[in-house]
Parts: structure tokens; sequence; C-alpha cells
């Protein structure tokens, strides 16, 4: 077991390049599965969720070769057709491994992923979606049993509460890519990620019309070939860096950021007064400009609103922003378990239903603190850079190993006095409950 230790106060400078999108390797790594073909995959991040998302398809009978720090070549000769609990319960997205699965093999039986910390996150969508193409779906034991031997592309609404779901629309998207007829998603998600798997998949030869819309057209193929697909950069990464150069007063260049993906978060960098500097079409910049910091309220919404994966970090950035800001989670209402940490650091943070009530004239101070997901431990992360007393000690790290490259070391190499330890040198009157 590791930890963070990290001493606050110094102002980040310099240039950082962010990895492979989390998000859209993941489904990418299932659609791998579509084809008899070797398929290479590029700009890959080297994760513990891409690790487990691996073993699952190795499990499945696919070759997966790792050729380099961030490549991976993946043969699916053959593959089965069941995803067991004891893989699928280590990550929620292995529930993307539906659709190929279903397409491929005409029939699946896949694990229930389980529960999240971050609230409820159902798969209603995703049978509704199936079943709608002619499926008949089961759910038995923990298990869904899907026998697609009928399988015909029809129209259908993948809406939901919350909206459009993401992995959702990526499984009846590739369940469809190989479906006879025609099939038309409608309300399906637009992330760039989701943008990212469609073009992967034309290039293996599917047919797919409205890429980056909320209604696709998708004419089911026989066949799919191998393809060398490079995997989008992250934009929550880069949110997290460009607000990492304003809570510490810095001055950060971040390669990797596509202005275009970030449009609802640099249009509330700018309402809150922050300047955004668009230095191509890949690369952004902050320097920050504290003295006009104004509180922002944030609604989450599926794309393009503004991403729920840097709610939390904007949290962390309002709690040191003069005034009252109000942050609502629209996609998960209950993400809010960074905030007690938040609290423990010197923010003023109440909850009220979906909202976070954020007064942000408290100064943050370093503490030790537990971070409970992926998108929590970045926050905390960023508080303790942004205090400039104390010192922070993270534990459970291994949540921003799913899904942060090295943070640490590129904070490091930011300027930031952070560093990754052992959990024994922690000091045992400062450790929490584990
Ligand atoms: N929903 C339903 N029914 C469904 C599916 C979803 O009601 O069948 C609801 C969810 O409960 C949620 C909302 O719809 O309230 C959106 O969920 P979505 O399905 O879009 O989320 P997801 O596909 O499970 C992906 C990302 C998440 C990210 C969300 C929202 C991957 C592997 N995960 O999850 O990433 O927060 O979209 O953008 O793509 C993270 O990286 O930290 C992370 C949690």
């Amino acid at each position: 077991m590791e930890v963070i230790r990290l001493k606050g106060g110094k102002p980040l400078k310099g240039e950082v390049t962010v990895g492979g999108a989390k998000n859209a390797a993941l489904p990418i790594f299932a659609a791998t599965l579509l084809t008899d073909e070797p398929c290479v995959l590029e700009n890959v991040p080297d994760l513990s969720d891409i690790r487990s998302m691996a073993e699952i398809i190795r499990y499945l009978g696919a070759e997966v070769e790792k050729t380099g720090a961030h490549s991976y070549r993946i043969h699916a000769k053959k593959i089965g057709t069941r995803a067991p609990y004891e893989l699928v319960r280590k990550m929620r997205a292995s529930i993307c491994l539906l659709g190929p699965i279903v397409a491929r093999m005409r029939k699946a039986e896949i694990s229930y992923p389980g529960g999240c910390v971050i609230g409820p996150r159902p798969i209603d969508l995703h049978i509704k979606g199936l079943k709608k193409l002619n499926c008949d779906v089961r759910e038995q034991g923990g298990y869904i049993h899907v026998d697609a031997s009928r399988i015909q592309g029809d129209e259908l609404f993948l809406g939901g509460r919350q909206g459009s779901t993401v992995t959702g629309t990526e499984n009846i998207l590739m369940a469809a890519v190989l479906t006879p007829g025609v099939t038309v998603i409608d309300s399906a998600a637009c992330e760039p990620e989701v943008e990212d798997l469609c073009n992967m998949l034309v290039k293996m030869g599917a047919k797919i019309e409205g890429i980056g819309s909320h209604r696709l057209v998708i004419e089911g193929v026989k066949k799919l070939n191998g393809v060398t697909h490079s995997v989008i950069p992250d934009r929550i990464e880069a949110g997290t860096y460009l607000i990492a150069a304003i809570m510490t007063k810095g001055d950060i260049t971040v390669h990797g950021a596509r202005a275009r993906d970030l449009t609802a978060f640099i249009d509330k960098l700018e309402e809150a007064g922050q300047p955004v500097q668009i230095e191509g079409e890949n690369t952004l910049r902050i320097r920050a400009t504290h003295s006009s910091l104004r509180p922002v309220d944030i609604i989450t919404l599926p794309h393009p609103g503004f991403p729920t994966d840097l709610q939390a970090q904007m949290c962390a950035l309002m709690a040191q922003t003069p005034g009252l800001s109000i942050i609502t989670e629209r996609v998960y209402p209950n993400r809010f378990m960074h905030v007690p940490e938040l609290q423990r650091m010197g923010a003023d943070i109440a909850i009220e239903g979906p909202s976070a009530i954020i007064k942000g004239d408290r100064r943050l101070s370093g503490a030790p603190v537990m971070a409970s997901d992926l998108r929590a431990s970045a926050a905390l992360i960023l508080a303790g850079l942004a205090a400039d007393t104390g010192e922070t000690w993270v534990q459970r790290i291994y949540h921003l190993d799913r899904g942060y490259e090295t943070l640490d070391k590129k904070f490091q190499i930011l300027g930031a006095d952070i560093e990754r330890l052992d959990a024994s040198a922690m000091p045992k009157e400062l450790q929490g409950e584990e």
C-alpha cells in the first residue's frame, strides 16, 4: 500500500503532457473483440483500470501483448461469451464488453458490475437497448444472459433520468455495427470518448453516421477488420492541471488539452475571471490571475455540458475562491465523497441534496485525508497543493492510480513538493482507519 505526501504553497510552473483518455481506451479495448484480425492501440494510458480490462479480454480468449509503454497489440481470433464476477467486479467499465460479445458471438453472459461509491449506477438503459434490437435478455444469479440469435437493427431512444449514457451508448453502438439492418440511437451520448470509439469503428469498416451528435445511425456490416488506432488525450487529466495552475497561482502549459473537448469547463473558468490561453489545437495554458477570481455556479451535465469528472476538482478550486458558489451534480447526484475530506482541510462546504454550497473565504491547510474515488483523490491533491500551511497525506491512492498515470511525478516536474511513499512511512498518529 502506498500513500502520497505533499506540501503546498508553491506556484506550479512549466509544461506537462496528458496521457491517453482512460474512458476512451476502455471501450476501445472492448471493441478489439469485434474482429478476428489483430488491432494495434497507441497512446494507451498505463493505468490499473486498463490492466484490469486487458486481463478480462485475455480471459475471454484474446492475445493481448503490451508492445510499449503506451501501446498494445490485441488479437481476438476466437472469444468466449462469459465475463465472470471475479473479473467484472474489479471495474465497472467492463460492462462495455457486453456489446462486442453480443455482436460477435450472438450470445453473452456477463456479471452485473455492482455498486459504486459515487452512487447508484444502473444498466437498465444498456438492457433496454439490447431488447430493442430483438435480443432476449434474462437477469439471473447476478448475471445478464443475452441470446442475440435474432438480433436486428431498430430505432431506439437511449435517454434516461440523467440524460444520455456513455457506456450504454458505446455498448449499443458496438452491438449494432455487426447487426443486420439499420440501428438508430437517439439521445446518444456525444462525449469525445464516444466519438473516438466511433472513429476507430469506422476505420475497422463500420458504417456510422452522426458521429459526435446525439443521433447515431449505424448500418450493420458482416465483418470488421483490424485497425491501428491512437487514443485521444484525456480531457479530465488536462482540466486537472489547469485547475492546479489556478489554485497554486502558477503558470502551466498543458499539451494534449483540446479546447474543443473542454468548452464548458473553459467557459466556467472565464466566468470566474481566469482567462484560458489557447496556444494551438492541442495546447492550453493558464497563467493564474488570482486577485480577480470570482465564485461561479456549476451544473454537471452530459457532454457538451460541464463534466461530472471535473466536479470534485472544481469544488476544491471554489473552496479557495472568495464568495459563495453552488455546484450541482445532475449526472451522479451523490458524488460528493470528497466533501468531508475537503472540510478537514478547511473548506466550508455544505451539501444540500444534489448541490454543494461552497463558501470560499477559507484558507486551505494540509491534513491527513482519505481518497474515496478517482476524481475525489485528484481534488484532495489539488487542495493539498494549494494549502499554504501544513502537510497533506493522502491514503487509498489506488483510486488515483485507476485513472491518472504518474500524477505525482508530473506535479513534481511542475515544481510541487510531492512524493509517493510506502504506507509504513506515514506517521501512525496521522493514519486513518483502513
Ligand atoms: N444511467 C442509468 N441507466 C443506465 C446507465 C446510466 O440510469 O443504464 C445513469 C447513471 O446512473 C448516471 C447517468 O445515467 O446517473 C450517466 O451515466 P453513464 O452511463 O453515462 O456513466 P458511465 O458510462 O457508467 C462514464 C465514465 C464515467 C463518467 C460518466 C459520465 C467510463 C468508463 N466511465 O460512466 O467516468 O463519470 O460516464 O460522464 O466511460 C471517471 O472516469 O471517474 C468516471 C466515473
